[in-house]
């Protein structure tokens, strides 16, 4: 994955900016407060405008690739819906609105509650430079997502990688709150973690109670089948800039973002019959799948014989639906 050239465009435009401030220790610093964030002993993780650019050039292509990949199985399982509003919780630089315009053109307007001054100064920053008028138009609200906010209900609600920065009972609190002010779907997206997955779980089975419809990556609303020490996550291989490169002081051109995620429907929603949760396994004449179902767990084998699904299947990648629409 990689992101789309207006929004490479605008974060390298924003991150030169900042670049003799930023350097990579910047970075690495932003990445131990995400990572820790009791050691650092504060709830505000990004500080300074470098930090901020720091985020933007080595957080957002990975949290992009994450919002990017939900949105899509969601617009898979749903492909006639065309959201036009957006409301996007704890929005960072803007990540949302700029990954669900490619996903859904058909949105025309988003609200960015945002509690951190910087993030909204270079989200507003970032999104001159996008092609889609809704990114460009996008309303930003300083916002702490813990008072009492108000805002429009959305056909689109979104809250990536924010739940983990509330404690419990804030989290859960702001889960209900965004699916009251959601006309058609909610996605709340985790780190791809054990802890990350849990909370995911533990608000799916909150939401599930109050009548939501499971839209993905589940294709069932029962409870989930995985059991730990196993945990329910997606990965996207995301290409690293040159900027990234440096900033992360990494040798490779590529990351794995892994993220858990859950998204929830008013609207009555056709799930797919099943899910694939692992890179798939390819073995000489045939490969399997692991896929979760409507009936749980299961292992698929597909025959190179079978020449059509295996050609689907070996194409095919975490998190996709199974069987393929082809
Ligand atoms: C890890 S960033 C994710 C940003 C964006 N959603 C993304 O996926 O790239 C978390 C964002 O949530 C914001 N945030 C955390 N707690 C918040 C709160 N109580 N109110 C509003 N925003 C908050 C942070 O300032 C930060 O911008």
């Amino acid at each position: 994955m990689q992101l789309p050239s207006d929004l490479q465009q605008a974060v390298t435009n924003v991150s030169e900016l900042w670049t003799d401030r930023m350097m990579p220790g910047t970075a690495r610093e932003v990445s131990d407060r995400y990572r820790d964030k009791r050691r650092h002993g504060d709830d505000v993780m990004v500080h300074s405008d470098a930090d901020v650019a720091a985020y933007a050039a080595t957080r957002m292509p990975g949290t992009y690739a994450a919002l990017r990949a939900c949105m899509t199985h969601a617009h898979g399982v749903m492909p006639s819906w065309h959201p036009e509003s957006m409301l996007d919780a704890g929005a960072g630089p803007g990540t949302g609105i700029w990954a669900a315009t490619q996903v859904w053109p058909s949105l025309r307007n988003c609200c960015q509650l945002e509690r951190v001054e910087g993030m909204i100064r270079i989200g507003r920053e970032l999104g001159v430079h996008a092609e889609h008028p809704a990114v460009r138009n996008a309303v930003w609200q300083e916002t702490d997502l813990r008072s009492d906010w108000q805002a429009e209900p959305a056909d689109l609600v979104a809250a990536s990688y924010v739940i983990n920065e509330l404690g419990e009972a804030e989290g859960l609190l702001l889960a209900e709150r965004l699916w009251k002010m959601t006309k058609g779907v909610l996605i709340l997206i985790e780190p791809g973690t054990p802890a990350g997955w849990t909370r995911i779980l533990r608000l799916r089975d909150h939401l599930l109670s109050t009548g939501a419809e499971m839209v993905a990556p589940c294709p069932h609303s029962r409870p989930c089948p995985v059991e730990a020490p196993d945990w329910c996550h997606f990965s996207e291989r995301v290409n690293r800039s040159r900027l990234h490169r440096r900033l992360k002081e990494a040798e490779l051109a590529h990351e794995d973002e892994k993220f858990s995620y859950a998204a929830f429907s008013r609207l009555q929603v056709q799930p797919c019959d099943a899910r694939i949760r692992r890179h798939p396994m390819i073995y000489s004449g045939y490969l399997r799948l692991s896929l979760c179902t409507g009936d749980g767990l299961r292992e698929e084998t597909v025959a190179r014989s079978r020449k059509e699904a295996y050609r689907a299947a070996r194409d095919a990648r975490i998190g996709d639906a199974w069987p393929a629409d082809a």
